[in-house]
């Protein structure tokens, strides 16, 4: 394991000012979006989609990596130049979704674990060889009557651990997501109280398997009421939770923080990690960024609705969502930004 250079990909996916952004939606996520937008569920419309993500103008000055899903990491733009040499060119690091799914966890009704570890090594050296820096693994938990049970979470902290292992060896940082879902009607402490729990019960297992906590990137959730939960807390209060429970459970020698959006709209990801990096500035020890999906994403799906006419349009939205993200990154974010 060549500890130096994991460690310096680790730190430039969290260089000052700018964070990730996830474009891995497996193809039936991207083909329900893409159907939820009216746009055909087919390999050559998800290429024009990812086409037009990787060349937005200036994504480079915001975005520091992005992650690949299998199809994607293979495909070109339509003149033929790789995805992967266009992000070379744009300053962009390559990283690659390499978890197979979250599928029903065997006696345990309602709860996942993800699967993707049988071949995994080899799959990974695969992915190194063709450019890939950094992976990333999902692992997701829900919240009800009485779920999380121990048994998911160890099964899914587990994995997590073992995937984080087999990228170290062959020089892929990790990016380990242990997401605790905004489904339901649970309150933020009910969130906060699993998350904690969830955290301590990864960050076990990555030491039991001796990750190289340098090496590697939380991509956790933000502490958030569920979709279902009445209550609206103020972006401060999100602040205060959330990092209260990463100071609680993160050791300091992880190499950065990039929170996941989750379901939450752009500007309130942005609103929340924005008060994060103020009311925390200068107290936490690790850069706290975004590697978020929908977030970013989300407007410039619609706007593009499969149509040529309107790639640029949806570049602008998507380079604005990345650089209000990498405003909330610095503690910059204002309401403003979203008028201009
Ligand atoms: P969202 O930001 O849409 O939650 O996606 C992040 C991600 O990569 C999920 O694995």
């Amino acid at each position: 394991m060549n500890s130096k250079e994991l460690i310096a990909t680790a730190s430039s996916m969290v260089a000052t000012g700018k964070g990730l952004l996830a474009m891995d939606e497996s193809n039936p996520t991207c083909n329900k979006r893409f159907a939820a937008a009216g746009i055909p569920q087919t390999e050559e419309a998800r290429r024009r989609y990812r086409e037009l993500i990787v060349t937005t103008p200036g994504l480079g000055e915001f975005i520091s990596g992005v992650i690949l899903y299998d199809e994607t990491i293979r495909q070109s733009r339509k003149e033929g130049t790789p995805f992967l040499k266009v992000l070379a060119d744009a300053g962009v690091i390559p990283g690659i979704k390499v978890d197979t799914g979250a599928k029903d966890l065997a006696g345990f009704p309602s709860e996942k674990v993800t699967e993707g570890l049988d071949g995994l090594p080899a799959r990974v050296r695969e992915y190194a060889g063709m450019g890939a820096r950094f992976a990333k693994w999902r692992a997701v938990i829900a919240i009800g009557a009485s779920i999380p049970s121990e048994a998911c979470i160890d099964a899914n902290a587990h994995a997590l651990a073992r995937y984080a292992a087999i990228c170290q060896e062959a020089g892929l940082v990790p990016i380990v997501e242990p997401e605790v879902v905004m489904d339901g009607p649970h309150d933020l402490e009910n969130c906060l109280e699993v998350t904690g729990r969830v955290l301590h019960a990864v960050f076990n297992q990555l030491h039991v398997q001796r990750i190289l906590l340098e090496g590697m990137i939380l991509k956790p959730n933000m502490v958030l009421p569920g979709k279902d939960c009445q209550a609206s807390p103020d972006p401060g209060q999100v602040a205060d939770a959330t990092v209260r429970c990463l100071l609680r459970s993160v050791p300091a020698a992880v190499a950065g923080i990039a929170f996941l959006s989750g379901g939450q709209s752009g500007e309130l990801a942005c609103a929340r990690l924005n008060a994060m990096n103020i009311r925390f500035a200068g107290k936490m020890p690790w850069p706290l960024t975004f590697s978020f999906a929908r977030a970013i994403q989300h407007r410039a799906l619609d706007i593009w609705s499969g149509q040529d006419a309107t790639v640029k349009a949806a570049q602008k939205a998507l380079v604005h969502r990345a650089e209000c993200s990498r405003a909330a990154r610095l503690g910059q974010y204002t309401d403003k930004m979203e008028r201009a």
